[in-house]
């Protein structure tokens, strides 16, 4: 089965959401929970942006020995060096270096010409070549470039050395199926292109994230980036929990593998949200704390007979220790009945029916029954008799 690689940005890309501001520590403590995800390559930072993410980027290039480093460079000498310097004592040094390729970006923010983007982004990887041994190469705003002018510039960086070939959709603009014909198109018009592995970047601005990547999954992607909980600038980026475990549930359709250890996703999306301070909102899937919670008395009942009658994921998978019925308005007498006997009361069903009379009286006051307010229905109950 082909092995698709997962690329973590989440202290590069998703630090840039706003009001997140990571420090060394937190950031070491990321990669290493990253590590033990089995990320494949971590992007740890920007090292010319800053010292602050110079000597981050270093201790975690240093330290973290399963997976590949990465840090991101313009398409610049000075960026390039920079993170030679902070990531050559890594177990695989790797460059992430970007160049802007749509009509936009080259004539407001490079006001470069075609040629000249072309020309710069060639001299940056030839230049990277000569000490790293892996070059991922990015067209910033890829999805909104001509398609000729994006196989001319991928071919000639792959020329100048270029080993992974990244399509960011930057401003996440595109859709499943367009996303899936850049990369056919790619693979149909460039040279060489068999050699080098194409990746997928996608950002959320039109909730498509997720569903983009797996489109590029599809047509030949072989790396997918991302970040946890899709935090990152704007809407985020694609959350790579959900694609790992989308993969997973799916196999049967995508018929890939990853190194992820999906048991661990609770605990990393823990650890992200509790240090950038960003709350995981409750229907987050996968990692939401309602994505395994069971509300509605019809579906409560399914699940207590057959948990997959609502449950294509079981909670255990991805590092949730149980799935929980909530008691609430919508809930039925047989979560009823089981939480009663949780709580260590066997009642007969006469008692049973007459209390949740009175729960389904208190619910519609109350829009989540704690196991405290059940516990007080059956002593009243059992006070009156
Ligand atoms: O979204 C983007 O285009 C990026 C690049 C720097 C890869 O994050
Ligand atoms: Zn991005």
């Amino acid at each position: 089965m082909k092995k698709v690689n997962f690329f973590d940005t989440t202290l590069r890309d998703g630090e840039q959401s706003a009001g997140v501001n990571l420090n060394r520590k937190e950031k070491l403590e990321i990669a290493k929970q990253l590590e033990r995800l089995g990320m494949d390559i971590i992007e740890a930072g920007f090292p010319a942006s800053s010292k602050g993410d110079f000597y981050s980027v270093q201790e975690i290039a240093k330290t973290v020995r399963n997976c590949s480093v990465t840090g991101l460079a313009r398409s610049v000498k000075h960026d390039i060096d920079a993170a030679w310097e902070a990531l050559k004592d890594g177990s695989e040094p790797r460059l992430h270096v970007f160049i802007a390729t749509s009509p936009i970006h080259r004539q407001y923010k490079l006001k470069m010409t075609e040629d000249e983007v072309i020309e710069n982004a060639v001299q940056a990887v030839q230049y990277a070549a000569k000490f790293f041994p892996v070059i991922q190469w990015s067209a910033e705003d890829a999805c909104r470039t001509e398609l000729p002018y994006l196989a001319k510039i991928v071919e000639k960086v792959i020329e100048a050395g270029a080993n992974v070939i990244n399509i960011p959709d930057t401003v996440g603009y595109i859709n499943p199926i367009e996303y899936g014909k850049i990369f056919e198109y790619l693979k149909n018009n460039v040279k060489n292109i068999d050699k080098v592995i194409l990746s997928a970047h996608c950002h959320d601005d039109l909730g498509m994230a997720v569903a983009n990547s797996l489109s590029a999954i599809e047509h030949g992607a072989g790396q997918i980036e991302g970040t946890i909980n899709g935090i990152g600038e704007r809407a985020g980026n694609a959350a790579l929990e959900e694609v790992a475990v989308a993969l997973h549930i799916r196999k049967d359709h995508y018929k890939v593998e990853t190194n992820i250890r999906l048991e661990e996703i609770k605990r990393t999306s823990d650890l992200v949200s509790k240090l950038t301070g960003m709350i995981v909102p409750p229907n987050k899937a996968i990692v939401g704390n309602n994505a395994f919670a069971h509300e509605s008395g019809i579906h409560q009942d399914g699940v207590l007979k057959e948990k997959t009658t609502y449950e294509i994921i079981s909670p255990q998978l991805v590092g949730v220790q149980t799935n929980s019925l909530v008691l609430g308005k919508h809930s039925g007498r047989h979560a009823f009945r089981v939480k009663l006997k949780e709580l260590g009361f066997s009642l007969e069903d006469e008692a049973i029916n007459r209390l949740f009379e009175e729960f389904k009286l208190l619910s519609e006051k109350k829009k989540e029954l704690t196991e405290d307010d059940l516990v007080a229905l059956v002593l009243e109950e059992q006070l009156k008799g």
